[in-house]
């Protein structure tokens, strides 16, 4: 059984973050005037080696833990990736194994990732349109390199991937179909998320939101939609199928469409903090006590500890936290992984 938090909300996820670097700078996450060549990130001698990462997941699993996630930063720049990936597959319990990438160096990883055991793979990809994806990529990278990483995981054997699609208005939204029509006809899933007011870099407002409701709309117009499945199973996205039986396509709403109730997601930073939403505003350090050699049972406790007193519901509650005395600095996506 697992344990279950103060609004009645089993643990079920962990999203593990390997790495707080990347090889983008996309300005709604990491905008390069703030994270530029001079920027210290985690020295890799805080990073939580892949033996410390197992000892945590197979703990988590104990505690009623099913699914794991691994993100970053970029998960990919973590060397050897794929040994931890092999470890992590092996621990009993374990239901599914994901990872969260920006695609661009799938080409060299998505045999080897395969090989290793990982269960599914999720994609960023904001727009086919080349030079609006070079601009939402901090002018990082070519959209080929993630189009040639896409086309490496389907031949390895990956074969529903889930294409995560950020979109802001007026950045990106006039390329919403270019998109569904190249995903439809696919068994991959194009996931459409709102912008969301993560960390404290991206001066979100809310003009820059495009509702889910008008996304669906604008798809049903060209090509009608049917509802499948929603957020009432823990999941963060509602789906919906093409009527023509071309596929499906999901959304992200977790600006317009809160999704709290079901959340069961805790999230770990590559330095070994716990945080128990992706809006948190402070974490919980279990790295500390694990180099200091704390049992199982200990830091099973600290975790035991921290999901019972979870009260998180922040898209619930959005605007009353962002404008009210309770406005403090959040934990940044680059540290947790979305
Ligand atoms: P599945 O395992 O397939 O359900 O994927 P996922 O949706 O958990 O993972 P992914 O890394 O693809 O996240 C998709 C988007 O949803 C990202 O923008 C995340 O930041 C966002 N997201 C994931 N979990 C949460 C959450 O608990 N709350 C909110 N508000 N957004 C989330
Ligand atoms: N709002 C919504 N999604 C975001 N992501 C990163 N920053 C934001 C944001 N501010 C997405 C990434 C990736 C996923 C893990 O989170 O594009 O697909
Ligand atoms: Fe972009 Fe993801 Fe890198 Fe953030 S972590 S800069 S969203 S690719
Ligand atoms: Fe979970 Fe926090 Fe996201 Fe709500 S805002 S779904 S509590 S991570």
């Amino acid at each position: 059984m697992a344990i279950i938090d103060s609004l009645n909300r089993p643990l079920h996820d962990l999203r593990i973050s390997l790495i707080d670097r990347c090889n983008f700078r996309c300005p709604y996450c990491m905008p390069s005037e703030k994270f530029h060549h001079a920027y210290q990130f985690l020295d890799k001698d805080r990073w939580l080696s892949f033996d410390e990462i197992v000892r945590l997941a197979k703990i988590f699993v104990g505690l009623g833990g099913r699914k794991l996630r691994l993100t970053g930063g970029e998960p990919l720049l973590r060397p050897e990736i794929d040994r931890l990936v092999r470890q992590l597959a092996a621990v009993e319990g374990i239901e599914d194994l994901a990872l969260t990438t920006n695609g661009s160096m799938l080409s060299l990883w998505a045999a080897r990732l395969k090989a290793a055991g990982l269960h599914r793979l999720t994609v960023s990809l904001d727009t086919l349109d080349e030079s609006v994806f070079y601009r939402m990529n901090g002018e990082k990278a070519a959209l080929k390199e993630v189009l040639d990483g896409l086309r490496a995981a389907e031949q390895a054997g990956f074969k529903a991937i889930n294409i995560n699609a950020v979109i802001q208005r007026g950045v990106n939204d006039h390329t919403i179909l270019d998109l569904v029509r190249y995903f439809r006809g696919t068994p991959h899933t194009l996931r459409f998320i709102e912008y969301m007011d993560v960390g404290n870099q991206n001066h979100w407002d809310d003009t820059q939101v495009v509702p889910s409701s008008e996304i669906i709309s604008m798809i049903n117009a060209e090509f009608p939609l049917r509802k499948i499945g929603g957020t009432q199973d823990g999941g963060t996205s509602e789906i919906f199928c093409f009527k023509d039986g071309e596929g499906e396509v999901a959304f992200i709403s977790s600006v317009t469409k809160a999704f709290c109730g079901t959340c069961r997601r805790l999230r770990l930073s590559a330095d070994g903090k716990l945080y128990t939403c992706l809006f948190a505003t402070r974490g919980t350090d279990l790295g500390g006590p694990l180099r200091k050699g704390a049992s199982d049972e200990i830091l099973g406790g600290i975790i035991r500890q921290v999901w019972t007193g979870r009260d998180d519901r922040y898209s619930e509650t959005r605007y009353k936290l962002r404008h009210g005395p309770q406005a403090l600095p959040k934990v940044e996506m680059y540290q947790i992984g979305g």
